[in-house]
């Protein structure tokens, strides 16, 4: 298993491949799927579709991972934060008014209501073939504040920071019962079978730095030693994104094994600066798979000059545009292999 081994410290495991949002709508096959669900929650809540859709990118590209057909915002569904999508809006919640506005009783359902997740996953490594990597993943506190505060998606997260800054007792408390939540979800689908765990904080890049350490660096590494108390063994990928030379503070305190750039920060200077065991994951411009022809090709040359000689989990800098011709991932993953 080339991702699972890579992450483990085999240093002739090769390069390993893999796209954030592989499963999504730049592919037919899961529009097709996502016309017959009627929201997108139950779609997720629906471990037979969610397998199906998991399984797509495999069967077209034979990537090197799947990544469990799910989103980040299970736990504010969790918690009933009202949760729908409305196309081309995005995610919808009820905002909070404060960081307590919420029923932490909830909790208590997690591996319930969540349960159809685990069933996905069981499923999806079941049908994987056994040299593949089932990744199974949750977001980081930070950014499921950010969407439970705001309502939805956000340009500028003020309310989020500003609790931060003018609400700190009640913030961490916040961050406890998204920990909790988050060690929870991740240990069901350790045990249900996925091979890696990916913690995604999609907006880690948001919060002043002065108050990184408390809320994107302290979170990440409870969530990592809850993980390990609770006898997880499987490697873990963090996705901090938009932290800049921040992740170098990130990787010296979080005991991860994999850490996503994204494609903001450059690469050259990550390798040269990370640990030598930290596997990195990233880092091509989703914007460039789409643009594709000579633009790609020249990104993918600079990407492997920058990893040579660096175990290196090939991937993208954020998650695929709906936009993005099929046929330039289908070139781009033939390109990677080509080139070791
Ligand atoms: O291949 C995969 O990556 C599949 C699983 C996956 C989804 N969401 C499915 C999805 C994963 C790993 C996520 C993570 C996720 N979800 C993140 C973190 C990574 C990132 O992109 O920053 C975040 C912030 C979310 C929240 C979310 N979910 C948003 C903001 C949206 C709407 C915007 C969009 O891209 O459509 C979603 C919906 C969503 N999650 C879709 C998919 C395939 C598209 C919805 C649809 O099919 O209508």
């Amino acid at each position: 298993m080339q991702l699972t081994n890579l992450l483990k410290g085999d240093s002739q495991a090769g390069r390993a491949i893999w796209y954030m949002r592989q499963a999504g709508r730049y592919l037919p096959e899961y529009r097709a799927v996502r016309a017959e669900m009627p929201d997108f929650i139950s779609f997720c809540l629906n471990p037979e579709k969610a397998c199906e859709v998991t399984l797509q990118p495999i069967d077209r590209f034979d990537l090197d991972a799947a990544i469990i057909f799910s989103d980040i915002l299970t736990i504010p569904w969790l918690f009933e934060r009202n949760l729908r999508f409305e196309p081309g809006k995005g995610p919808l919640l009820d905002a909070m008014d404060h960081p307590l506005d919420i029923n932490a009783q909830l909790i208590t359902g997690l591996e319930q209501k969540l349960a159809p997740v685990a069933e996905a996953v069981r499923l999806t490594r079941k049908k994987l073939a056994g040299d593949k990597a089932l990744i199974g993943f949750a977001g980081a506190p930070w950014t499921l504040a950010t969407y439970m505060a705001e309502g939805g998606s956000s340009r500028d997260f003020a309310r989020a920071k500003s609790w931060l800054w003018s609400a700190r007792a009640e913030s961490m408390a916040l961050f406890s019962l998204l920990e909790e939540a988050v060690i929870r979800l991740l240990v069901l689908q350790a045990r249900a079978g996925a091979d890696v765990l990916m913690v995604f904080d999609s907006w880690a890049g948001a919060v002043p730095d002065a108050l990184r350490e408390e809320f994107v660096i302290n979170p990440a590494t409870r969530i990592l030693d809850g993980l390990r108390q609770q006898g997880v063994e499987q490697p873990v990928i963090c996705f901090p994104k938009g932290l800049g030379e921040g992740v170098l503070g990130f990787a010296e305190q979080v005991p991860c094994q994999g850490l996503g750039i994204d494609q903001h920060t450059n690469l050259a200077w990550a390798a040269e600066n990370l640990p030598e065991n930290l596997v990195l994951q990233g880092n091509m411009d989703p914007l460039a798979v789409a643009a594709g022809g000579p633009v790609m090709r020249a990104e993918l040359d600079r990407i492997l000059a920058a990893m040579a000689g660096r175990p290196h989990i090939f991937n993208l800098g954020h998650g695929f545009v709906p936009h993005t011709p099929v046929e330039n991932v289908a070139e781009l993953t033939r390109l990677v292999r080509e080139r070791g």
